[in-house]
């Protein structure tokens, strides 16, 4: 099969089956349980851990806690210096650790163990008018927290407009697990991780040992979407540290309840947009301020306003982030981070620009397309924004569109709403080795991750591609620190990555062949990108697309149903397209349920989010999912790597939320400046 057919999944069957072990099923002799106790106050010291009606229970093999754990090297990171310290910045925050014979043994002894705390007060709540908001030094990954360029002008017509969203924790299938195993002063982990090759270093540094005596293997990952990435999460910190002090194999699996403080989620924000522009549509001024939250255990500083850097021409744009400190878990990664709450507000003030100057949302945007990216004045690798808007139009049938709060069906009022999308498409530099092995067969290794991507699918059929054979004759190895250097599965750059150092692998074996006469077992190539990607040209390098949604409200309880959405990408070339369709369909399903049940809400008392299960925090489920379509241009962008990929793990969330509320509005005559749009805010 060619390189962009739809090919299967090569571990499929495994999965189906029941071989491919995940972190948590992986078997080793002797091995025994770990179960974190948790901090029961939000700020404060712990005084005591008492752990005696504990260590008393059959089975129990060690209680862990601050002033008897093992110490680590690096404690400059507290969310990671795991017991390293009394101090409690969050509820939720790791205090203790029980380990025992089974699992069963360990969740017992760990209701025994009596913290008592020195509590001090707490502040968890972002407020738009936090006395404690400051500007961070830099936003996520590397980018100056404010930009100003341009004179501001009178304008003839302007929105100036706050959005709300709330917190949202990231809840792959497969919760984080650890298993750790100390040989001698070497330690393996196999680990839920979205980069094993990033999570060994990390764990190393963490440990004061050399990378060489550390290992990270995470064959397959239930899913991620940032929750796995770097810096790693302190379950995995805690696994080491309770293998190391028991001096066995402990397998240590975060619980659904625990992933809602200890494994990050998305910070609420409060975004102001003012747009001013020309009556006929065109954007003068844009300005975007974000108010955000971040914890004092760590910074971590989302970068939502730098969409309205890039997207759109204007003649003066003006960014800001501000941050509070708060007494909270860390938030962190979570799809698309900045850009998925930036192009929520960027996207929905959009379309109150157009409804005030009578324009079109579609026509709205080609207005304001720009030439080169006004952010940084190169020009664009490929944009093809326009198209993706025009085919999508076309195709969801967006002339039959009606006036706001204007079309009733029975008891719902229907509507429809757009919104643009985009993503920075990067690469890192990467290693690969291909080798031809002793049946005659290539096998192609790489530190990738598939965290549920289809990434090891992907890069087989890059591989058997490059070498010119049929995919059954190639087997690609991930997950595996020890193998060649790959980077993280994050922001939308592994495939990519990866992708192009197994691809000049690949080149390279196929004319090693060629010179030789013949594919000898033994024969192998190695390559490094690091060089290929340093000397790039400068180019604004983003996937771009398109989002229709359709949405039908109840006016009697305020229920609001989604029976259509369209995506149309234009995300560089495809390597398979049934995954790629998978994650643009995903990503448009997490954006459903940002824009109408997702909901981290604070409880300022105990000062921790009150959801922590799948009951409380609504993710959309099949019968939510009506109809969700994604389509995308035929987009090879020479400009990005020589494959011509752009990376498609987050496009898909982006914008996506905006256009259901945008549809909202449409339906109702209303707009819902706050998320989710639930049926209490809307009657
Ligand atoms: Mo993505 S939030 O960089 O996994």
């Amino acid at each position: 099969m060619e390189l962009g057919a739809p090919l299967d999944r090569v571990e499929g069957w495994d999965k189906v089956a029941g071989r491919a072990r995940y972190s948590g099923e992986q078997r080793v002799a002797g091995v025994c349980h770990a179960v974190a106790v948790q901090a029961e106050i939000a700020h404060g010291e712990v005084l005591a851990v008492d752990a005696t009606a504990a260590r008393a229970v059959p089975g129990v093999i060690d209680v862990l806690a601050y002033g008897d754990a093992p110490a680590l090297a690096d404690t400059s990171d507290f969310e990671l210096a795991v017991l390293q310290s009394p101090r409690v910045a969050y509820r939720g925050q790791i205090v203790a650790a029980v380990v025992a014979e089974t699992l069963e043994i360990a969740r017992h002894a760990q209701r025994l163990v009596r913290v008592t705390y020195d509590e001090l007060g707490h502040d968890v709540e972002l407020t738009p008018d936090h006395p404690g908001l400051y500007r961070p030094e830099k936003i996520s990954p590397d980018d100056p927290p404010d930009t100003g360029e341009g004179e501001e002008t009178p304008a003839e017509v302007s929105v100036d407009v706050t959005y709300e969203t709330p917190a949202f924790h990231n809840n792959p299938m497969e919760p984080h697990a650890t298993l750790a195993v100390w040989e001698g002063d070497h330690l393996t982990l196999y680990d839920s991780t979205q980069g094993a090759a990033a999570q060994r270093d990390a764990l190393a540094a963490l440990l004061g040992m050399p990378a060489e005596r550390v290992r990270v293997v995470a064959h397959h990952v239930g899913g991620g979407f940032g929750s796995k990435g770097v810096p790693p999460r302190p379950n995995s910190v805690l696994a080491a540290l309770c293998a190391r002090r028991v001096g066995r194999p402990v397998k240590l699996a975060v619980t659904r309840q625990q992933m809602f403080s200890i494994t990050g989620y998305r910070t609420p924000t409060f975004q102001r947009m003012r747009i001013g522009a020309s009556k006929d549509g065109r954007i003068a001024d844009i300005e975007h301020h974000v108010i955000e939250q971040t914890s004092t255990a760590r910074e971590f500083a989302e970068q939502s306003g730098v969409v309205t850097r890039m997207m759109y021409a204007a003649r003066a744009r003006r960014t800001t982030h501000r941050l509070a400190r708060l007494d909270v878990p860390v938030n962190s990664w979570m799809r698309a981070p900045g850009e998925c709450p930036g192009m929520y507000a960027l996207e929905s003030a959009m379309d109150e620009l157009a409804e005030a100057c009578g324009i079109d949302p579609v026509e709205l945007r080609i207005r304001n397309e720009p030439e080169r990216d006004p952010d940084s004045g190169n020009p664009f690798s490929s944009r093809r924004l326009v198209e993706c808007l025009r085919l999508g139009a076309e195709r969801f049938g967006w002339s039959s569109r009606p006036e706001p709060g204007t079309r009733r069906e029975g008891r719902h009022l229907v509507g429809m709403g757009v919104a643009a999308a985009t993503y920075p498409a990067a690469a890192r530099p990467a290693q690969a080795l291909a080798r031809v092995a002793d049946d005659g067969s290539f096998t192609v290794s790489i530190a990738a991750a598939d965290i549920g991507t289809g990434a090891r699918t992907a890069l087989t059929q890059i591989a058997a591609d490059a070498l010119g054979v049929p995919v059954a004759r190639v087997r690609v190895e991930i997950g595996d620190s020890a193998l060649p250097y790959g980077p993280l599965a994050g922001g939308s750059m592994g495939n990519a990555s990866w992708g192009w150092a197994v691809l000049r692998a690949c080149e390279g074996l196929r004319d090693g062949i060629a010179r030789y006469g013949g594919a000898e077992p033994g024969l192998e190539c190695r390559a490094d990108t690091s060089g290929e990607i340093k000397n790039q040209e400068a180019y604004a390098r983003h996937s771009f697309g398109a989002q229709f949604a359709e949405v039908r409200v109840d006016v009697d309880s305020g229920e609001i149903r989604v029976p259509r959405m369209l995506g149309v990408f234009a995300a560089g070339r495809v390597m398979n397209a049934r995954l790629a369709r998978s994650q643009f369909v995903g990503g448009m399903v997490m954006g459903l349920g940002m824009a109408l049940t997702e909901e981290s809400r604070m409880d300022r008392e105990f000062g921790d989010y009150l959801n922590h299960d799948l009951a409380q925090y609504h993710v959309p489920v099949n019968a939510d999912v009506l109809g969700i379509d994604a389509i995308w241009l035929d987009d090879p962008d020479p400009h990005a790597n020589p494959l011509g990929g752009k990376g498609i793990g987050e496009i898909g969330i982006v914008g996506a939320a905006a256009a259901i509320g945008n549809a909202v509005h449409n339906a109702t005559g209303h707009r819902f400046r706050r998320l989710p749009i639930s049926p209490p805010s809307v009657i």
